[in-house]
């Protein structure tokens, strides 16, 4: 099986599950534009983000790692009128960028963007959030997780991007800064008492990875 089938398959079920949206559309291509890197979800793993904070009824969505804001629009999406996103995004030219996506959509009022590594930034936020997208470097993937841990409350989503990586996350010996994160990520998340957790490989039109999903329990 390739990356082709994958691709293509992503691509008919987009077609058929994801009707056309200006708004993201304008998103993706702003982002290119600002030469941002292309690590944004696809658009059938930013539609499961949607529904599954559409599911949960989340009112307060944290986001780490915003790039161009196409996962933050998804998110942001998901909420009631009332609802609230903050989003935490280290560049403030990827900001920038988010920042217009995200108005373009009609969401400024909803999504909040703290600029500042998000280890400066996760300190002065007041929880608790109903869901977390981490989604940000992956090094650091430990510490977000302690920090959405400190942010949630016993019913919170926390949702984590890129565990799989090409497999490499079997990997023990990898030194890879990014393996190694997210292999002690999902270690924490494992010994969590406070958290059931799942993980799910994925593949498609962005090749071979997956992402991590717990609900906090107590
Ligand atoms: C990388 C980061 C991401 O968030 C992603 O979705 C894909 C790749 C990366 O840093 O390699
Ligand atoms: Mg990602």
């Amino acid at each position: 099986m390739s990356e082709q089938v994958w691709s293509a398959v992503d691509n008919y079920l987009e077609e058929l599950l994801i009707p056309t949206d200006p708004a993201l559309e304008a998103t993706l291509q702003a982002s290119r534009v600002a030469g941002l890197p292309p690590f944004n979800v696809s658009p059938l793993q930013g539609k499961l983000l949607h529904l599954l904070a559409k599911m949960h009824g989340a009112r307060r969505i944290l986001e780490i790692g915003t790039m161009g804001g196409y996962s933050t629009i998804w998110l942001a999406r998901a909420l009631p009128e009332d609802g609230r996103l903050v989003t935490l995004e280290i560049n403030e030219e990827y900001a920038q960028v988010a920042r217009a996506n995200i108005a373009a959509a009609g969401l400024a009022d909803r999504v909040e963007i703290r600029v500042g590594p998000a280890l400066e930034t996760l300190p002065l936020l007041e929880g608790p959030f109903d869901l977390t997208f981490i989604d940000a470097d992956k090094p650091n993937n430990p510490a977000y997780l302690e920090w959405t841990l400190r942010l949630s409350r016993p019913g919170s989503v926390i949702i984590g991007d890129n565990v799989i990586r090409d497999g490499e996350v079997i990997n023990a010996d990898s030194d890879d800064p990014r393996v190694v994160g997210v292999r002690r990520f999902l270690d924490l998340l494992a010994a969590e008492p406070r958290v059931s957790a799942t993980a799910i490989q994925t593949v498609g039109g962005k090749g071979y990875d997956g992402f991590a999903l717990g609900v906090v329990t107590g």
